[in-house]
């Protein structure tokens, strides 16, 4: 472990001159964009943050007030498996790379260069929320999923400059020059240039959207290529926080939407100030639909293929009993004259839908929590997650409509009923008109509940982040 180093890395940095040199290269241009595109208004604040020090399960992070700009971003790979082999695909069983193979070099730079592009691609949407936060506790949560984000760009970068020499660095360079919404250099995937500029949002963001990083993720922790498989196993560890801000800070809303509806009765969560339950399922409904699009279309000849050459497995493959996959089918819903109808899909063409599959079981996990907190409060409703084909943009539902049920039903209907179903102007001002600072130590907005513990082992009230 090089901690001291300009570079923190557990990748002996100083035995590679050439990569070192152009990894400190970066460096600087990473800084300014941290500057510009990094949280608005807190750069010289300090907050109570974890660091990552070693990638072994037992106390890899370390607690301390750090100023953002001053975080040390690190390059940290999980352990090497010895003998590593390829798990799945046409090459099964074959020694993993550890260089690129040049026949797979452009689908392995897209695939990295896709990934890497959302990190500051969300640290960018995020921006101007902590002026908004909460509470301390909240502020600080933010801060330390913006700068994991910053330190997943650096762990995409590593491997750009790493395994891909000229091509690499200059996709490093573009990777600080896309801007979140910018109409002339936007970021790659369309779900990462919208703004994020309510808390409501950003914990739909974490649970769902990051949510599909996750999944990403543990689908390339399979892959082929040795140096990537371990990056991501180590950045899966950090996914986990952010997924537990979007999980807990949703429940915390629902909590706190049952106690202010017992409180309201017939006037609703909304006359004592809070977020209604009905406006939660709504906000549900659209960030689920367009973190679904995230995984691509049902039926994908790009999928087979990363299958196929060993780059992107499933999730958990060693759980799966055949790893070539090349006889199974995958049983698929798909649209016919205006109905719909059931198929069999060859199953490598349907990998992204088999990973999407591992996703929603997540998320209906999350969803089946929040839904016993109301239980818990004696109120009549359920939260649910929309059906797959709900608001798609991508793949074999995009352009038809369905019912949150999943219903097929005209454009016309869709249209009409599109404020039932998805957030409407006057939901999204009511909740941005909620979005009022709390910045006392251990105090709480009205609409969201207390967490039920502190961070690090620290009480509620602990000052998280310290505003001069
Ligand atoms: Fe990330
Ligand atoms: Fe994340």
């Amino acid at each position: 472990m090089q901690l001291h180093e300009k570079i923190p890395n557990n990748v002996d940095l100083a035995g590679d001159r050439k990569l070192l040199r152009a990894l400190e290269h970066w460096q600087p241009s990473f800084l300014e964009w941290w500057q510009t595109m990094g949280p608005e208004s807190f750069q010289a604040t300090d907050v109570y943050l974890r660091t990552a020090i070693s990638v072994d399960s037992a106390g890899w992070a370390h607690f301390d007030y750090v100023k953002m700009p001053e975080y040390r971003w690190g390059i940290f790979l999980a352990a090497p498996e010895p003998d590593r082999r390829i798990g799945f695909g046409d090459l099964m069983g074959q020694a993993v790379w550890q260089e690129v193979p040049g026949e797979h070099r452009n689908l392995l730079r897209r695939l990295i260069v896709t990934q890497g592009d959302t990190e500051p691609a969300s640290v960018e949407q995020q921006r101007l929320l902590g002026k908004t936060s909460p509470s301390l506790y909240d502020l600080r949560n933010l801060f330390q999923v913006n700068v994991e984000e910053g330190r997943h760009l650096w762990a995409m970068v590593y491997l750009l400059h790493r395994c891909f020499g000229r091509d690499g660095r200059e996709e490093a360079e573009a990777l600080l020059a896309r801007r979140s919404g910018d109409p002339d250099r936007p970021r790659i995937l369309g779900a990462f240039n919208a703004p994020i500029d309510d808390w409501l949002s950003f914990y739909m963001f974490t649970m769902f959207t990051d949510r599909d990083g996750k999944y990403q993720l543990v689908a390339l922790a399979e892959s082929g290529l040795d140096p990537l498989a371990r990056t991501t196993r180590f950045m899966l560890t950090e996914e986990a926080h952010h997924m537990f801000v979007g999980e807990t800070g949703i429940r915390r809303i629902v909590q706190r939407s049952c106690e202010l509806t017992r409180k309201a009765g017939d006037r609703g969560a909304r006359a004592e100030g809070g977020i209604d339950l009905p406006t939660l399922q709504k906000y549900i409904n659209f960030w689920y639909s367009v973190s679904l699009d995230l995984f691509g279309g049902e039926i994908s000849s790009n999928a087979a293929e990363y299958f196929a050459c060993g780059l992107k497995g499933r999730a958990n493959e060693k759980k799966f009993e055949d790893h070539l996959a090349l006889e199974g089918v995958y049983r698929m819903v798909v649209p016919e004259g205006g109905g719909l109808r059931e198929t069999d899909v060859p199953l490598r063409n349907a990998m992204n839908e088999v990973l999407r599959d591992a996703y929603i079981d997540d998320n209906q996990r999350g969803v089946d929590m929040w839904n016993k907190t109301i239980v818990e409060h004696g109120i009549d409703f359920k939260l649910s997650l929309p059906s797959r084909r709900f608001n798609r943009r991508i793949g074999i539902y995009a352009d038809l409509s369905f019912t949150p049920e999943g219903e097929p039903i005209s454009k016309e209907e869709f249209e009409r009923r599109r404020e039932e179903w998805l957030p409407s102007e006057s939901d999204r001002s009511y909740v941005k008109s909620l979005m009022q600072p709390v910045f006392e130590p251990g105090k709480m907005a009205n609409w969201i509940a207390s967490p039920t513990k502190g961070i690090d082992g620290k009480p509620l009230t602990f000052e998280y982040v310290r505003l001069a």
